[in-house]
């Protein structure tokens, strides 16, 4: 088994490697003077199964993607596993208008029409859309590995941002034993909103927020000044994907948050929350 990291995943890749104890091997890509992506594994022909990590975010990381793809079919990969751990364009999942592109979906299908015979995902935005794969897919749930890094950190409450992600919520908490709910917004007027957690009280408490992703900030710190001015003690937040858009690690670690961790789906300062054993166990299980 041989494990190839694109450019987007040099450390999880490099971990899942160690995991996995099977060589490593860093594919090499740069940008020609037009902007055009190049990418080379240096490497004589494989004959053996080969892992492939690298994101589908931004665009030029889906290219990288799709060429990694076409070499290691040209050296002879065996089985070809995709680990996708942010997967860009999920949230185009659907035509919410007339005249849109379902994304998503059609991302899948350029990613199966090329080498692949199984691929892994980590909290993708839309469980189903993986169904557009005609290979094995499989979708892990980062909650084991975040409850784990909280269990010894004080955590009194576990929140989701809003009903549609409590189960996430009720995972993490059940896990680290400890209670859950979900935030709910109520509109008191037409300039002012309410979120306070559905059923417990937040006072006094040390809170940790869950969600999948963190793009702007805005839903976190908005909940967390929330919780604050409600008499939380403390608010961290942990997603599984920490895409921080427009200066969003400064701006929320300015806010009214103590901590903010991420997942090591996508690779930055706060992604200190490894993935790469749950994505190693789910390779030996095939
Ligand atoms: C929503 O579906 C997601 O779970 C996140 O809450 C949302 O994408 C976060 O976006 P932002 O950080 O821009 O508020």
């Amino acid at each position: 088994m041989i494990v190839i990291g694109g450019s987007t995943s040099e450390v999880l890749a490099k971990q899942i490697a160690d995991e996995l104890g099977c060589r490593y091997i860093q594919a090499g890509t740069k940008k020609f003077p037009d902007g055009e992506v190049y990418t080379r594994v240096d490497s004589e022909d494989f004959n053996d199964d080969v892992i492939i990590v690298q994101n589908t975010y931004p665009d030029d990381k889906l290219v990288e993607m799709f060429l990694l793809q076409d070499i290691v079919a040209g050296l002879k990969a065996k089985k070809v596993t995709l680990v996708i751990p942010y997967f860009g364009y999920a949230r185009q999942d659907r035509l919410f208008n007339p005249g849109e592109p379902a994304s998503a979906i059609l991302m899948c299908k350029l990613l199966d029409s090329l080498a692949c015979d199984h691929v892994i995902t980590i909290d993708i935005h839309k469980e189903a859309v993986l169904d557009a794969f005609k290979c094995k897919h499989t979708d892990l749930k980062a909650a084991p590995v975040i409850a784990d890094f909280f269990k010894d950190k004080g955590i009194d409450l576990v929140l989701s941002p809003d009903i549609g992600a409590a189960n996430r919520a009720k995972d993490v908490g059940d896990r680290m034993g400890k209670p859950y709910d979900h935030l709910n917004k109520t509109r008191l007027s037409g300039t002012e909103v309410k979120i306070a957690p559905a059923h417990m009280d937040c006072r006094d408490k040390n809170i940790l927020i869950v969600d999948d992703m963190i793009s702007t900030g805005g839903t976190i710190m908005t909940a967390a000044q929330a919780l604050r001015d409600a008499g939380a003690k403390s608010v961290s937040v942990a997603c599984t994907h920490g895409v921080f858009v427009n200066n969003a690690i400064d701006k929320l670690t300015h806010s009214a948050l103590d901590k903010v961790l991420c997942c090591n789906t996508l690779e930055s300062s706060q992604s200190d929350i490894s993935v790469a054993a749950l994505v190693a166990d789910a390779i030996r299980k095939g």
